[in-house]
């Protein structure tokens, strides 16, 4: 027998039971996005690998060791998107959208690729939500912004379990001083700090408030804190930041340690976590990244934006408030006898047409089999046609919930279920 071929590893089939619940929450989504005034935009799922080099930052762990990259037949250097800030980035430039509006509000839903070791909630294809607001440098983007997920946890009933964490890497300038004055507090420690964090001393000091190394983590707790090194400018636009977060009643800790695994990030950063779950606990990361289209040969346009991984905000869905199922079948058409095979797809096909939810047994299966298969589908109706049946024009329709059943004329069927609704 030939072997059987399994999915690839950290990859997941999402299978219909489950892909009902996926279909709740993106109704959710498109709702706030529609209320909130954003518009969808469906950039291409692979880009040119410069893209993610440059936007992302060479030295991140997402470029550096996680992305799918391949040649093409043109020996072009091409990416699976690892997150899709860059690509919306890339597409307002090449479309020039801020001629359409200075202040472009999209947002996106897809999968995006990166080779991580998998885990529960860590997944090599995973789908993100995501929002970015490509325009203003104002702090009431970066509160709407944050509203916006917000809004979405208030709709799926789970923002009170879910934390806001906050915090600032100002301008470029802030960001200068803070670099120095981390460096000077860890240099006298270099020696005992992990691998890892002794590379970016040099190349990202500020990551190393990020590491997971026990020994980093207890130094850090005392270095100095970005905050405090904030310029005017810089500080100013984070504390009207948090002023209107608190005027819209939407809770945060400020976290001193809070920094963000992409180079792009400038002023406001934030990341909603869970105690839901494990130690994947980020369910949505984002923040300020005011350089990133001029870097990327755009013109010189601020703008903020967040993504959330699906899968995780539906494992804390269900943990904590499954979204309601989706309403079952409508009816179930049994047919009994092979002279009806033609008439019960005429059946079907006009009720389906009406907007009724139908399905039938096209295995030509006992009416025993077919009425054990109405109820795995959870039917509030069934209709039966036999011989009989086709001779007067009628079905009998058998109600699941009170199990009266009466013969209907094929022509009355739509409106005796939907009187029913
Ligand atoms: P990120 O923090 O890399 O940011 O990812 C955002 C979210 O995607 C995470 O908080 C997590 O929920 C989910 N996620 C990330 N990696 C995985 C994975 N391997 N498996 C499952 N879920 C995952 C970004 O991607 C930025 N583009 C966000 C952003 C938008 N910043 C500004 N605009």
């Amino acid at each position: 027998m030939p072997q059987k071929i399994q999915r690839v590893k950290g990859v997941n089939d999402i299978l219909p039971a489950e892909a009902k619940q996926w279909q709740a929450l993106e109704a959710v989504v498109k709702k706030v996005m529609d209320r909130y005034a954003y518009g969808e935009i469906r950039p291409p799922l692979f880009e040119k690998t410069e893209l993610f080099a440059r936007g992302v930052g060479e030295d991140t762990d997402i470029v550096s060791k996680e992305m799918y990259t391949f040649s093409d037949m043109s020996k072009s250097s091409l990416t699976l998107r690892p997150e899709l800030t860059a690509g919306v980035v890339r597409s307002y430039i090449q479309n020039n959208l801020q001629q359409i509006s200075p202040v472009q509000k999209l947002w996106y839903e897809g999968p995006m690729f990166r080779q991580e070791r998998p885990q529960k909630g860590r997944y090599r294809q995973f789908w993100q939500v995501g929002a970015e607001a490509i325009g203003s440098p104002n702090p009431e983007q970066d509160a709407e912004m944050i509203a916006l997920f917000y809004a979405i946890l208030e709709e799926l009933g789970i923002a009170e379990s879910v934390t806001l964490k906050i915090n600032s890497v100002g301008d470029s300038e802030s960001r200068a001083q803070y670099r120095s004055a981390l460096q000077d507090f860890l240099r006298p420690h270099l020696s005992d700090l992990s691998e890892t964090s002794q590379h970016r001393f040099e190349t990202n000091p500020l990551r190393i408030l990020d590491s997971k190394a026990p020994n980093d983590k207890a130094l850090v707790q005392n270095a100095p804190k970005i905050r405090e090194c904030l310029n005017a400018t810089s500080a100013a636009h984070y504390e009207q930041v948090l002023e209107m977060l608190e005027a819209m009643d939407i809770p945060y800790v400020q976290d001193d340690l809070l920094v963000r695994g992409l180079d792009y990030y400038t002023h406001t950063i934030f990341e909603f976590t869970s105690d839901a779950l494990g130690a994947q606990d980020a369910i949505c990361g984002g923040g300020r990244y005011n350089d990133l289209v001029k870097e990327l040969g755009g013109q010189d346009v601020p703008a903020i934006g967040w993504a959330s991984g699906i899968e995780r905000l539906l494992l804390v869905v269900d943990a904590l408030k499954p979204l309601p199922a989706e309403s079952d079948l409508d009816l179930f058409l049994i047919v009994l006898g092979d002279d009806l095979r033609t008439k019960a797809p005429q059946l079907l096909h006009e009720w389906r047409n009406a907007g009724l939810k139908c399905d039938t047994d096209s295995l030509r299966r006992s009416m025993k089999a077919q009425m054990r298969e109405a109820n795995r589908q959870k039917a509030r109706f069934v209709a039966i046609l036999g011989e009989e049946e086709l001779a007067q024009g009628v079905v009998q329709l058998k109600n699941f919930e009170t199990s009266e059943q009466q013969p209907v004329a094929f022509e009355a069927v739509v409106a005796a279920i939907l009187d029913n609704n």
